[in-house]
């Protein structure tokens, strides 16, 4: 096996960590706000399978990453199942909610999900020819429950407190809410596998906000049921859980789930990760995505410092979240020269 970030999700200790940025693709890159504009807005975009391999393409051109995430989003799975989606400039995305028996009736079955999203699958089709060799191709959902939240709200929520009131409100409709999402999501990764997906990683971007009970049952539960079932279907195919805001709850994550790797925020040093969460397995991170906007000596400092703690176990370099659009391209540059002078 020569692609390092398999190397590292097989549970690999490298004297290097393998390197890719979440958002890669993304507003920063003056190459992705040429190719935006030529596709119209950004769902046309996600739509487009030519242009969303070629902006998938770029930070790999341009930076040489060790992989690339399909370019789609985590909302266009609810807008398969039915649900409205739009992006308003400068605030986000909307959706029609979800918050009655009668919206939820009204969504569209589980099977007919691929009649939205095969452009998707024609992307990471197109991606798996044109890769370099030693790229590897990470295909992606959101979790359950951070898809739930946009779906229940019909947008983005700083607490995420209409998901919660339908939680603790309707749990039988929370629940079959969060069924037929976990359900979707098993079937949008199946098939961004067959296309040619190498890995797929799960985005619980809200996973933090669900406390004691509440996590075991909406984080951990969906996603050891997504990832067991991906298991039993595509044998061999790693999976990443990013339970964001975790916290102490990363402890334990990769075996109460399966998950080959545990992807890690910046509010957790690397050095209690190295401690209590590399021992069960990979990591991914984890600096904060600020540094991409500040740069200069600290992100050289911040970074070798994660490279150090992290270098005794399985290790995929990243940031802690999605880089913003208002960071410089140039330190992105400067983050992965220091990563790759470390060897
Ligand atoms: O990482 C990548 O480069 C792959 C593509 C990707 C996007 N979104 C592209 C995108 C991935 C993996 C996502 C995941 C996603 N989308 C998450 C989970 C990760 C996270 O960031 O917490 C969430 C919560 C979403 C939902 C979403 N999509 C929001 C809230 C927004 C608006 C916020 C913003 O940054 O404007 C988006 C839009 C979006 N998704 C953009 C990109 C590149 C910006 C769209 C644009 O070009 O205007």
């Amino acid at each position: 096996m020569t692609k390092t970030i398999l190397r590292a999700l097989a549970g690999e200790t490298q004297s290097v960590p393998p390197i890719w940025m979440m958002r890669q693709a993304g507003r920063y890159l003056p190459e992705y706000r040429a190719t935006r504009e030529k596709a119209g807005d950004f769902l046309s975009l996600c739509y487009n399978p030519e242009l969303a391999a070629e902006v998938t393409l770029q930070p790999i051109r341009r930076y040489g990453f060790d992989a690339a995430i399909l370019f789609a989003d985590i909302l266009l799975l609810p807008q398969a199942l039915g649900a409205d989606l739009w992006f308003v400039k400068g605030e986000g995305p909307r959706l029609s909610t979800v918050t009655s028996e009668q919206d939820f009736i009204d969504l569209k079955p589980v099977r007919s999900i691929d009649d939205t999203l095969s452009p998707v699958y024609e992307t990471v089709k197109i991606l798996s020819r044109e890769l370099p060799d030693d790229v590897t191709l990470i295909g992606f959902a959101g979790a359950p429950w951070t898809v739930a939240t946009y779906m229940i709200a019909g947008k983005g929520t700083p607490d995420q407190g209409p998901a919660h009131a339908l939680k603790d409100g309707n749990r039988a409709l929370f629940e079959q809410l969060l069924g037929k999402i976990t359900e979707g999501t098993i079937e949008y990764l199946s098939r961004q596998i067959e296309a040619g997906a190498e890995v797929v990683k799960i985005f619980d971007s809200w996973a933090g906000s669900l406390k004691g009970a509440d996590f075991d049952r909406y984080a951990i539960e969906p996603a050891r049921i997504i990832t067991e079932t991906l298991k039993r279907r595509h044998p061999g195919v790693p999976v990443i859980a990013f339970p964001r805001q975790a916290g102490e709850k990363y402890v334990g994550f990769h075996a109460a789930t399966g998950a080959d790797c545990v992807a890690v925020d910046d509010s957790v040093s690397p050095e209690w990760v190295a401690s209590n969460v590399q021992p069960s397995g990979c990591v991914q991170g984890n600096l904060a995505s600020s540094h991409m906007v500040t740069g200069g000596q600290t992100l050289v400092d911040e970074t070798r410092k994660i490279v150090e703690a992290l270098r005794g176990g399985p290790h995929i370099f990243n940031l802690g979240h999605g880089i913003t659009p208002n960071a410089d391209p140039e330190n992105v540059k400067l983050m992965i020269d220091t990563v790759r002078s470390m060897g």
